[in-house]
């Protein structure tokens, strides 16, 4: 049931074997009701500075506007913003040229997401749309799961484009463009990975409660905390691990136990997203990714 998103009743036909989208199949940005977006939080390191608030503010506004143009309004971030950019960015730089992908390194820095400056929604817009037919659009919190999945049945993905509070770089307890950048973005340029990210955005779409809860498991263990084998070495693809200090260190210890991918194991196993994640899976490729994903939703449809 959708009835508070924008997936009106004209969506367009869509099935997993024919999952191509064009731009006049979108739905309209205007259309979009979101009464579930989240407030900044009391726990969250800025939520006592005043000016942090407004300013965050201000460009949740900007992402707002979106939804009535449908055109990205560019951040002009200040330099104590673009200071946590570097600083993070650096320092995350070293450990994942160690333990990330070779394919999320190279598109990287395809899509000029550099340690010197807070690369804009728009401008990484332009080579995904190129690339595997994927848009970003900006969006000024978090959402509720099957508004926000059900957005990548349309190869698109709702990005913040504020950034964490100034005194605490390392952590952040919602998405920001940390993580929508450093994070998720790089991996949209991986056709395979788009396709996949759009079976779960179809998924949401038509699961159940019961199956959205298991949608939410697989994209948890995937998008977020996967782990890939590539020439026979593990490396980090999920966001939360690409994008966070402490967890991409500890995903390769001795503390965290790393299983073969298993769909039925995966969408079954709970997880804590308070604390450092003690189990992860591996995928052997995304093209498996992908159609084990594809099977698993055409399923949802016969039940
Ligand atoms: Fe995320």
């Amino acid at each position: 049931m959708l009835p508070e998103t924008a997936l009106s009743k004209s969506e367009p036909t869509f099935s997993l074997t024919n999952f191509e989208i064009k731009d006049e199949d979108l739905p309209e940005f205007r259309d979009m009701r979101f009464e579930n977006i989240n407030e900044l939080q009391l726990d969250h390191p800025g939520a006592s500075d005043e000016d942090y608030r407004q300013r965050r503010d201000y460009i949740a506004s900007l992402s707002k506007n979106f939804r009535e143009t449908g055109v990205i309004t560019d951040v002009e971030y200040t330099e104590q913003e673009q200071a946590i950019w570097r600083t993070v960015a650096t320092r995350l730089e070293e450990i994942q040229s160690r333990r990330a992908s070779a394919f999320y390194l190279d598109a990287k820095e395809k899509l000029g997401i550099s340690t010197e400056r807070i690369p804009q929604l728009s401008e990484m817009n332009k080579r995904l749309n190129k690339l595997c037919n994927f848009r970003l659009a900006p969006i000024e919190g978090l959402v509720e799961t099957r508004g926000f999945l059900s957005w990548l049945s349309y190869r698109t993905m709702l990005c913040t484009q504020y950034i964490r509070h100034h005194s605490r770089p390392e952590y952040t307890p919602e998405p920001d463009i940390v993580h929508e950048a450093i994070g998720h973005i790089p991996n949209f340029t991986n056709c395979d990975f788009a396709d996949f990210s759009q079976f779960i955005g179809h998924g949401a779409r038509i699961a159940t409660d019961e199956q959205l809860e298991e949608l939410g498991r697989l994209y948890w263990f995937t998008v977020e905390f996967g782990l890939v084998e590539e020439e026979g070495e593990l490396k980090a693809y999920g966001a939360g691990l690409l994008s966070s200090f402490g967890e991409l260190e500890n995903a390769f210890t001795e503390s965290v136990e790393r299983r073969p991918f298993d769909l039925e194991q995966v969408i079954n196993t709970p997880y804590d997203y308070s604390d450092m994640q003690p189990i992860l899976y591996v995928i052997p490729s995304y093209a498996y990714l992908k159609e084990t994903t594809r099977k698993y939703i055409e399923s949802f449809s016969k039940k």
